[in-house]
């Protein structure tokens, strides 16, 4: 039974302590936590401790667990007989800072400032994922604080490593299967679908990545002295990276688009009914033309469609000024984005293919493989999603969107592949948070009324069975 006096009592404390709570936002946004960089291993685990304290604090069996890698946070806490049990998931990593000259003021030195009269908090994790996975421990404090108790069974798994391809993930889910496996998986590592409407996300793009190098000469060479002899390996590079897509955007690599569908009539009116402005989405970032795949809106190029996208080219001489050179190597990183039933295993052996057709005399090709994942495609008629939705509709006190989503969240698939799990999606993030970039930053409003929409959502998913 949804029991509206507690969920009053709970919505009542979050408002009541969120000064407390957006101090312990910051206490976690000053630390350095950048897990791909091996100079901030003390610190990216310093992230997991004080995670495992807050939890702890609130009642939560809590422990960091080491692994070959940055550790897993993981805290249990007891539900209401018959109570469901969620297992929820974040990440407390983030990204590298680079390029650091790019920031207003320091990554690391979280602080609020007000922009169109709203409230934001500017630091490197801020939305991603920090601000995000406190929401839902908030959420937790405020039930503790009230009703002594939590409406369903929890779980806290977070990670360290997911901004670095979640190199540990996969054995340590295999070795704590029975410890977390739960009836669902919660995830707060998403978009709303504006700043006024929540959504819930039921599609992820998979992803397989990797970086090609490309070696010539045995060593640099003077551009005068072997220009028009030697092989370039940045012309043979750029042509073989260039030769990736055709003329009207798609992707060439062979079967590339084996398992990739249309999108099924139901959910294209749903998307075209979300009210989508291209030229704000594009505006906001100083573009006007969507540069992907012919005659496809953006939704369907950003959620429903597959990429192949070079994210860094090196080689030859980048410094300040001019040197005549012919470089003995170049490489690129590489990621596609993969929808549908796409393999990426497929997806990869395709790449080397593509590259060892166009490689000429002279010249080796070497792939090294980075993340790799397929894609997540969510029911929509789960129980808790309907829960969730109802929950999600009366905090905002607007419809909740049901969308898709560009990015990949590895660990989804690995809960339903590993775990048998399905996941719900359901974040606060704004397109405009700058998550990766400089100058990210949070929305207070996400904060605040992220933490009341667990509180809901907690409730309401105590009343699921099956
Ligand atoms: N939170 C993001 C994924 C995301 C981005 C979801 C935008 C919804 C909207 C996550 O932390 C992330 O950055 N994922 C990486 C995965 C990669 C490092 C394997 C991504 O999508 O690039
Ligand atoms: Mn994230
Ligand atoms: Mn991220």
């Amino acid at each position: 039974m949804p029991n509206s006096a507690a969920v009053d009592a709970a919505l009542n404390a979050a408002d009541a302590n969120i000064e407390t709570s957006l101090e312990r936002l910051f206490d976690l946004l000053r630390i350095k936590s950048i897990s791909t960089d091996p100079a901030f291993n003390a610190e990216t685990r310093k992230a997991g401790e004080v995670l495992v304290e807050q939890l702890a604090a609130l009642g939560f069996d809590s422990s960091l667990r080491d692994t070959p890698g940055h550790p897993m946070v993981v805290a249990h806490h007891e539900g209401p007989e018959g109570a469901p049990h969620v297992l929820f998931y974040g990440h407390y990593d983030v990204q590298p800072v680079d390029p650091i000259e790019l920031w207003d003021t320091p990554p690391f030195e979280p602080h609020i400032a007000e922009v169109n009269g709203a409230k934001r908090v500017y630091a490197r994790g801020s939305s991603d994922d920090k601000g995000q996975l406190l929401t839902f421990i908030e959420a937790c404090r405020a039930w503790k604080d009230t009703a002594g108790s939590l409406p369903c069974r929890v779980t806290v798994f977070l990670e360290g490593e997911e901004e670095s391809g979640s190199p540990s993930l996969y054995d340590f889910l295999e070795e704590a299967k029975d410890e977390l496996k739960a009836d669902i998986a919660l995830v707060c590592d998403t978009s709303m679908w504006n700043a006024d409407t929540p959504a819930i996300t039921t599609t992820l793009r998979g992803m397989a990545a990797g970086e090609i190098t490309i070696q010539a000469a045995s060593r640099d060479l003077h551009s005068g002295h072997y220009g028009g002899a030697a092989a370039n390996p940045i012309h043979v590079l750029t042509k073989i990276m260039a030769d990736l897509h055709a003329e009207d955007g798609s992707v060439t690599l062979e079967g590339f688009y084996d398992g990739v569908e249309e999108v099924p009539e139901d959910v294209k009116r749903s998307w075209e009914a979300l009210d989508f402005s291209t030229a704000e989405f594009l505006g906001e970032i100083g573009l006007s033309m969507p540069a992907g795949e012919a005659n496809r809106s953006v939704l369907e190029q950003t959620w429903s469609r597959p990429t192949a996208e070079i994210n860094g080219i090196d080689g030859g001489y980048t410094g300040d000024g001019f040197k005549t050179v012919i470089a003995a190597k170049a490489s690129a990183k590489f990621s596609c984005r993969l929808v549908g039933t796409q393999d990426p295993q497929k997806v990869m052996a395709a790449m080397r293919k593509h590259i060892d057709e166009r490689l000429p005399e002279d010249c080796t090709a070497e792939i090294a493989e980075y993340g790799m994942g397929p894609a997540t495609q969510l029911p929509w008629d789960m129980p808790h999603l309907t829960a969730a939705r109802q929950a999600l509709t009366e905090e905002w006190g607007t419809e909740t969107a049901l969308i898709g989503s560009g990015g990949s969240i590895p660990v989804v698939g690995n809960f339903k592949r590993q775990l048998g799990m399905n996941s719900l999606l359901v974040g606060f993030a704004l397109d405009s948070d700058a998550i990766h970039s400089p100058n990210e930053k949070y929305e207070l409003k996400s904060y605040h009324k992220g933490i009341r929409s667990w509180v809901r959502i907690l409730d309401a998913l105590a009343d699921v069975t099956g």
